[in-house]
């Protein structure tokens, strides 16, 4: 699946006009736009862990509503996205009001900027004399408040939306550099400290390569990694990530303890907490812009992400003074790094087939070394992207890389365009051999989408080679010594079709002789070759599922229908009647957790194809497969989905789902129509009020334990 279509930032939010020349009721038209856009790439940013862009576009997004603010102050709106830290916590985790709000700082992408930053504050406070600062590496993961009791640490939290954030506490307890008791002496009584939660560069690419090998999702970035490990339900999984932390300023403390930052930093210190290293103290605004190009210096050798640098006002009763205005201090600015970027030439556009049919455009570029890494691939997304920006072959581009693993074209330097450059037309054919029509893709609604396909389907060489890459991929059948090119020459060879063939061909005496004597093979090679597939002769349901490539299925789903299914037999009866849209076989699958329409209509659409039967049929022939041991059934709640709310009070949150588990039932997370029963403790919130509403059943803790014991 291609990402969600990206870059509407740009076209529809923000218009190129000058702010000065717009008319107000133009203005609130862009700032409403802005409004929606911003608080749209929050949620993706903050909540889902997956922005759609990058921090430099989302920055100019942010830019500009501040300029149109500026200039049109009575039309800020309510729910401006100046006015607001983050986004919206999730409900996963119980909420914690911080006892001081956790808030943001402003921006200074220039030199210019951060010298009118250090001449505010002169002005601010009347003074002629320099000023001194303390100028830190802006970390780049998330931020986290500890809150300290007696020396003693009591409760995490993420900022969430400032005011409220959530309580990861047992999780942010699993870092070594959070201290669980304060050393040394002269603390506050109560103290919350706040810093930054991270993850090194090395420890993020082992993770990444450790969840690709388990076939798990991997993350797009550092400080993506890290929110989501520090976000995660059961706390030991939070443990096996390396996550780090530096702490750089404090909430609320119940007495004051330093007079400076940079004494306060110290402090921190000398309680167990680690500071950055590189963080320095500048008199006056000529060191202001030095500390920055220094950071700027040693930005990659550092070992983990650092996007700028925040000068903060030294003197804390100077702080105290300057205050804030909305929700950033004015004794403070972050003075961000330009996003990493790189111009090189764009020397082809290539055209990747996906095993359902997407044409993917991939740009190859001349080799280029943007942050560290030599790039030669970047994703052009699909037509409509290429001919938004107007990218054509010979083009220089302008490549950002964002601590992404995919690079981005920005776009294209019009100056530099070699004459005779023509716009690039999208193919309208597949580039197979075949050369079969592409059509664009409609919603079930009749909506045109992005995504091109190839109509070809089974006929189309390319959609196959990439079904039979996807078949015997690690997360699917995971056939060693049948690597890309070994497949790709059996293709060729007409040996391989389809799946089945890859077994048949491990008995095929007449083959296997043939590709002996083969340039490049020999004996050791076949017979690994021949080993590798007879080992996964025999198979999980789970994985056979996942194997047949069915759009919407991937290993998640898989593993549920395996479970719900049971066995080979009864998912393909159960497919074939899904096929014919009985209605039994669709809702036993539509009960499925997490199932939805999506799934449904791809399975009827696979099993409805002929083709696809007979391949099925084919596979299976071939193959043990193996049943998924079915939840139990005999207990009171097997088969029901339920949900543990509120606080527990005799046993833990992981002990109550581990149990429900062990009797058959599905714990989840949220309440849904799904759900057959809500276990709710005190302190229980929405969930509740939604499970009453839905009329599901609600049971307290001694009653849920009651009906267990049963
Ligand atoms: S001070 C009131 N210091 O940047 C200001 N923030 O945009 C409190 N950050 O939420 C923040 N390094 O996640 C501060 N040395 C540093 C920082 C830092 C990274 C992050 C932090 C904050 C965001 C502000």
């Amino acid at each position: 699946m291609l990402p969600p279509a990206r870059g509407s930032a740009k076209t529809l939010a923000m218009s190129q006009k000058p702010v000065a020349e717009l008319t107000e009721a133009v203005a609130v038209e862009e700032l409403t736009r802005l409004a929606d856009e911003i608080a749209q790439h929050d949620i993706r940013y903050y909540q889902d862990e997956a922005p759609t862009i990058s921090d430099a576009e989302y920055d100019a997004l942010k830019l500009r509503n501040a300029e149109l603010e500026a200039a049109f102050p009575h039309l800020i709106r309510d729910n401006s996205p100046s006015l607001r830290v983050g986004a919206a916590r999730s409900e996963q985790f119980a909420p914690v009001e911080h006892g001081v709000p956790m808030l943001s700082l402003d921006n200074a992408f220039s030199d210019e900027e951060a010298l009118e930053f250090e001449a505010r504050v002169r002005r601010f406070l009347r003074l002629e004399e320099p000023v001194f600062f303390t100028a830190e590496p802006k970390i780049d993961g998330l931020s986290a408040s500890l809150r300290y009791e007696r020396g003693v640490f009591v409760r995490g939290a993420t900022r969430g939306d400032g005011r409220v954030g959530e309580d990861v506490t047992a999780n942010l307890a699993t870092l070594k550099e959070i201290p669980k008791r304060l050393v040394g002496e002269g603390w506050p009584e109560v103290i919350e400290i706040r810093g930054e939660v991270f993850l090194g560069h090395e420890e993020f690419a082992a993770l990444n390569a450790s969840a690709a090998a388990a076939g798990q999702r991997t993350y797009a970035n550092p400080r993506n990694a890290a929110s989501g490990s520090l976000r995660q339900i059961d706390p030991k999984v939070t443990a096996a990530r390396p996550l780090r932390f530096f702490a750089y300023a404090w909430g609320y403390v119940s007495s004051p303890f330093a007079e400076t930052q940079w004494e306060a930093l110290q402090k921190l210190k000398a309680w167990g907490f680690r500071i950055t290293p590189e963080t320095r103290r500048v008199e006056g605004p000529g060191w202001l812009l030095a500390a920055y190009r220094e950071m700027e210096a040693v930005r990659p050798k550092l070992g983990y992400d650092i996007d700028g640098v925040v000068y903060k006002v030294d003197r804390l009763d100077w702080q105290q003074r300057l205050g804030f205005v909305s929700r950033s201090p004015r004794w403070a600015i972050a003075r961000k790094f330009p996003a990493e970027q790189a111009r090189t030439i764009l020397e082809a556009i290539d055209i990747q087939v996906g095993r359902t049919g997407a044409l993917t455009p991939v740009a190859r570029l001349k080799p280029v070394t943007v942050g560290g890494v030599v790039v030669v691939n970047a994703t052009l997304h699909n037509a409509d992207e290429i001919a938004r920006k107007d990218v054509r072959i010979g083009d220089t581009v302008i490549l950002q890389r964002a601590g992404d693993v995919i690079p981005q074209i920005l776009g294209v330097v019009p100056e530099e365009r070699p004459p005779g450059a023509e716009p690039y037309v999208f193919p309208s054919r597949c580039p197979c051999p075949l050369q079969t029509p592409v059509a664009r893709e409609t919603t079930a609604s009749g909506a045109e989408t992005v995504v091109r396909r190839c109509t070809g389907e089974f006929a189309c060489p390319f959609q196959k080679l990439a079904h039979l890459r996807h078949f015997v991929s690690r997360r699917a059948f995971d056939i060693e010594g049948l690597g890309e090119k070994q497949l790709t020459a059996f293709v060729q060879r007409g040996w391989i079709q389809e799946p089945a063939d890859i077994f048949r061909l491990a008995r095929d005496e007449d083959r296997l002789a043939e590709l002996r004597a083969a340039e490049g093979y020999g004996e050791t090679s076949v017979r690994n070759l021949v080993a590798g597939i007879e080992a996964r002769r025999t198979i999980p349901l789970d994985r056979f599922i996942y194997g047949l490539g069915i759009r919407h299925i991937g290993e998640t789903t898989a593993v549920v229908m395996a479970r719900g299914y049971g066995s080979a037999a009864h998912f393909l009866e159960a497919m074939d009647k899904v096929a014919a849209r009985d209605p039994a076989a669709v809702e036993e699958l539509d009960a499925m957790d997490q199932i939805g329409q999506a799934v449904i209509d791809a399975a009827a659409a696979y099993f409805a194809e002929d083709h696809n039967r007979r391949m099925v049929r084919n596979l299976v022939a071939e193959l043990t497969i193996l049943d998924t041991e079915k939840p139990k059934s005999d207990t009171p709640v097997a088969g029901k989905t339920v949900v543990f709310t509120g606080s527990l009070e005799r046993m833990t949150r992981d002990e109550a789902k581990a149990q429900a588990e062990s009797l058959g039932a599905k714990v989840a997370s949220s309440v849904s129509r799904k759900t057959d029963l809500v276990v709710a403790g005190p302190g229980a919130g929405s969930k509740l009020k939604t499970a009453t509403e839905l009329g599901i059943q609600v049971l307290t803790e001694d009653e849920w334990l009651a009906l267990v014991a049963g």
